[in-house]
């Protein structure tokens, strides 16, 4: 049974939600599913915008098929070879031979590369426009938003940016489809931020040039391929976007990140966190053995200030808080204010291991000399993170 949504007479949301996956990506848990959209404009032409992931190929294509009625299709809009959008690329060309594919030449060659046939296509550059009849389709580039070809398709009779990876979030559509059919901030917005680091965190720089090209649009709804639509109130997510883009802390506050095995690392963190709620600093606590590091690294863009405690593991720096800050190191966060901790019994190495991760971040202050204490804290080291918590509340 189809299951589609209208967003205008004429413009259909054809895509499905997916909440069996355990790891997007094969990384990120998605606990609350992903939609994977795709939109129909039935005009004069008709043309699908983006295809949708494998796991939901028959609904998909029972989308389409009963939006187009028996109609031919006549153009499929490839904006990201990704396979998440473009699995079922030759399902629907199979059953479309009459269709031809839109998009660069960059996505041509990867449509070969990964289909190992040909398509009939029509390749399109920035600022071509595709005409349906009342919907006339302008094509922006966007690489590296999230891989190198990806396009967006900007609909200059409704004012809609069909905004490919942009603008998405995780999380199952659950019979909504706009974002003001839920309580986004309250309920998405936290996922959106985790899918904005994560996704396409690395890439600021590029969604800053996209976010300048948008702007000189005049943009009425955001339809991206994960997510909901947005028709009202654009610019608050717009506003979130800048602020991400730009690597500008949303709060000022304190991640506190923390590795331990047998908990002497973990009160460390904790008598911090409790100096820093005494003088009413905002605070967030992670284990990195147990939150998920998509989490930590959407609350290291979203707060100034960033502590990581780490015990000293086999010479170095513990295993998951390793992975954890390398991971941050790859996403290429800047501007934030850092201070280390570190552990051990014997041979402390943890905090210079963090520090060398960490000395690839840009713009990055170290506020103060990393702590470090041998097998518990003892009156010493409380007195060093007293000290830490006051330099935290002046540097903010
Ligand atoms: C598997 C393992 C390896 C360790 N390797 C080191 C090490 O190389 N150098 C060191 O000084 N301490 C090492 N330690 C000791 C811990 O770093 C130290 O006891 C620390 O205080 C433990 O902190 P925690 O209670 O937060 O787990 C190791 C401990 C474990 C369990
Ligand atoms: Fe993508
Ligand atoms: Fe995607």
């Amino acid at each position: 049974m189809y299951c589609t949504r209208k967003i205008y007479d004429d413009i259909i949301w054809v895509g499905a939600d997916n909440r069996r996956l355990k790891l997007f990506e094969a990384v990120y848990n998605v606990p609350r599913g992903i939609s994977y959209n795709s939109y129909l404009i039935l005009d004069e032409k008709t043309a699908l915008i983006d295809t949708a992931d494998r796991a939901v190929t028959d609904t998909f294509i029972e989308n389409v098929e009963h939006t187009l009625g028996g109609r031919a299709l006549d153009y499929l809009v490839v904006q990201h070879m990704e396979p998440d959008h473009s699995a079922t690329l030759l399902d629907v060309l199979l059953r479309h031979p009459e269709c031809t594919v839109v998009c660069n030449k960059m996505t041509l060659d990867m449509i070969k590369a990964f289909k190992g046939t040909e398509v009939k296509a029509l390749t399109v550059k920035e600022g071509d426009v595709l005409d349906l009849g009342k919907h006339k389709l302008t094509f922006v580039s966007a690489p590296m938003v999230h891989w190198p070809e990806v396009m967006v398709t900007f609909d200059t009779a409704t004012g809609t940016l069909f905004s490919a990876d942009a603008f998405g979030t995780f999380g199952a559509l659950n019979g909504a489809l706009f974002a003001d059919e839920v309580d986004f901030d309250r309920d998405y917005l936290d996922e959106a931020r985790r899918y904005y680091c994560n996704i396409v965190g690395k890439y600021g720089m590029q969604v800053e040039k996209l976010l300048g090209k948008a702007s000189a649009l005049d943009i009425k709804m955001i339809c991206p391929l994960h997510g909901f639509v947005w028709r009202e109130n654009i610019d608050y997510y717009v506003n979130k976007y800048v602020h991400w883009a730009g690597y500008k802390p949303e709060e000022q506050g304190v991640v506190i990140a923390y590795a331990s095995v047998y908990g002497n690392t973990e009160n460390a963190a904790n008598v911090l966190a409790c100096r820093l709620l005494e003088m009413g600093i905002k605070c967030v606590m992670h284990d990195v053995s147990v939150s998920e590091h998509s989490a930590i690294i959407a609350d290291c863009f979203k707060c100034s200030h960033l502590v990581f405690a780490s015990m000293t593991y086999n010479g170095g720096v513990f295993v998951n808080m390793e992975n954890l800050l390398r991971d941050l190191a790859a996403h290429a966060l800047k501007g934030r204010k850092i201070a280390l901790i570190e552990s051990g019994s014997w041979a402390l190495t943890a905090g210079k291991g963090m520090r060398e991760i960490l000395s690839s971040l840009k713009d990055t202050e170290f506020i103060s000399d990393d702590i470090s204490f041998k097998s518990s804290l003892g009156a010493e080291g409380e007195e060093l993170i007293d000290k830490l918590a006051h330099r935290i509340k002046e540097s903010i």
